[in-house]
């Protein structure tokens, strides 16, 4: 990168806060020109938020309920980043450079359900396949304005030609009879156990539901939005490295041999008339290391307790930058029944309850246990689920998983859930900006405080994004050798 630079950083020492994405990424680049990077690291892994949680796991969260996975082989969720968008080409890139194989991710499936608790009406506290209201509502829709069209009540802006492609499109969208109805459509597919098969058995087709039905089921609260279909970070095609996102860290780890310091929290961060001076501890004693340079990608809930004489405006970010509250729950089963009796490969079930989603895994297809996300939840919800002690978590996402998937009591074996906002060295799952607090706060951290640069997906655009982890350290790395080559 490095705006080609030529010169290099031979002989100038970088002490890199953070063995996540950022930092080791950061500690990449400037090794590739020739920088003599140290990583510190507070836990005994590198890739922070980049988790993988497999049997074995352990964790320990704030208020000291640990966990050990009980998870079988080849089994496993990632914890933290699970999906990677097609056009994230830096987080791809990498993954080319480093050799880590993907795998396809399915965000959205039609088949995966809709729950809403608590509703009234024909449709409330009863699943719907995604697919079945999709169609309904694009049916009903394009009725509607194939009648408006069909009345010329639009013909000022249309002609009598456009008009007709129109309604063309609409009977193609909504698959409306020739009578411009929408009577229902094989794109819902067929009843359960009525699909078309051998000799007699045609198939019978399932029927439409009611539009007022569908408008009193509360499914156009936008907690049932598929994102998958809207959010352009969740459109398809997604993807996944193979094994687990981890991958990723871990061959980044391979090509620092030597350079991270794992066990070793920092406690101190200090400007010095030629550099930094940073403290961290390693085995219980208190160990001082020195550097020209510092790049610190801590998340700002950690710089917060951080003792060190960074500027008021960087304190003051690391203070009221906001960071998201958000919770999952792996549950293992003994059976994939989701694949075995519902045809769900992959992709999302949404609900209005504590659990919100429930994703269903992209890998493993067909093996014997499986691995659900029983819960990804953010805000107050993962706020008073992460509260809860660890059994109860547990409880929680079986009886409501349960109201969509009854098989759930009968099936589950163990569980492994996590509350960013209470996992030591991470603290939120990623920095929330709002208008006010990105104005207000983001710039302090763009510039180097003296030699403290920052780096993370907090200093980006890319907020909760492996690729604000990338591009970040790319552009510390870039302006780092810039500022060297100016006074070389
Ligand atoms: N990148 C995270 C995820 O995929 C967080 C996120 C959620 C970001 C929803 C944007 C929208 O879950």
């Amino acid at each position: 990168p490095a705006n080609g630079q030529t010169r290099d950083g031979k002989g100038r020492k970088v002490i890199i806060l953070g063995a996540g994405l950022a930092g080791l990424t950061t500690a990449y680049e400037l090794g590739k020109l020739g920088y003599d990077c140290t990583i510190l690291e507070a836990r005994s892994r590198s890739g922070g938020r980049v988790w993988t949680v497999r049997g074995g796991t352990k964790e320990t969260e704030l208020t000291g309920t640990d966990q050990t996975c009980q998870f079988g082989n080849g089994l496993y969720f990632n914890g933290g980043a699970a999906r990677i968008p097609h056009h994230h080409q830096i987080t791809l890139q990498y993954c080319r450079e480093l050799g880590v194989p993907l795998e396809l991710f399915n965000g959205s499936n039609e088949s995966a359900y809709l729950y809403n608790e608590g509703g009234a009406g024909e449709l409330a506290n009863r699943r719907m396949r995604i697919s079945d209201y999709h169609m309904d509502m694009r049916g009903y829709t394009s009725e509607l304005l194939a009648k408006a069209l069909d009345q010329s009540t639009l013909d000022q802006q249309l002609t009598k030609e456009d008009v007709e492609k129109l309604v063309d499109f609409l009977k193609n969208e909504g698959d409306l009879n020739t009578g411009h109805l929408y009577k229902g459509t094989n794109r819902r597919g067929y009843k359960t156990k009525r699909d078309p098969g051998a000799g007699n058995t045609p198939g019978n087709l399932t029927d439409p539901y009611g539009l007022t039905d569908l408008l009193r089921s509360g499914f156009m609260q936008p907690v049932f939005y598929n994102n998958g279909d809207y959010a352009y970070e969740q459109q398809s095609t997604l993807l996944q490295p193979v094994g687990g996102m981890d991958a990723i860290p871990r061959a980044l780890e391979s090509k620092l041999p030597g350079k991270i310091i794992f066990n070793a929290p920092v406690t101190e961060l200090r400007k010095t008339e030629t550099g930094v001076r940073v403290v961290y501890t390693k085995d219980g004693k208190p160990v001082e290391i020195k550097g020209e340079f510092c790049v610190c990608t801590l998340p700002l809930p950690m710089l917060k307790n951080l003792e060190s004489d960074l500027s008021g405006t960087v304190k003051r970010a690391a203070d009221f930058v906001p960071y998201m509250k958000t919770g999952k729950i792996g549950l293992q089963f003994k059976r994939r029944f989701w694949e075995e009796d519902d045809s769900i490969y992959g992709g999302i079930s949404r609900t209005n309850m504590d659990i919100n989603q429930i994703w269903y895994p992209s890998f493993g297809l067909q093996g014997k246990k499986g691995v659900l996300i029983g819960y990804y939840n953010f805000y107050s919800r993962a706020e008073a689920v992460g509260n809860m002690p660890i059994a109860e978590r547990e409880k929680m996402a079986l009886t409501q998983g349960a109201k969509i998937h009854p098989q759930y009591p009968a099936e589950f074996e163990n569980s492994f859930s996590l509350a960013w906002h209470r996992i030591p060295y991470s603290g939120g799952g990623w920095a929330n900006y709002d208008d006010a607090t990105r104005k207000k706060y983001y710039p302090s951290l763009l510039e180097p405080d003296g030699n403290i640069y920052f780096a993370g997906e907090h200093t980006t655009y890319l907020t909760a994004w492996m690729a604000g982890a990338f591009t970040s350290a790319l552009r510390t790395v870039e302006s780092i050798h810039a500022r060297v080559g100016e006074y070389t």
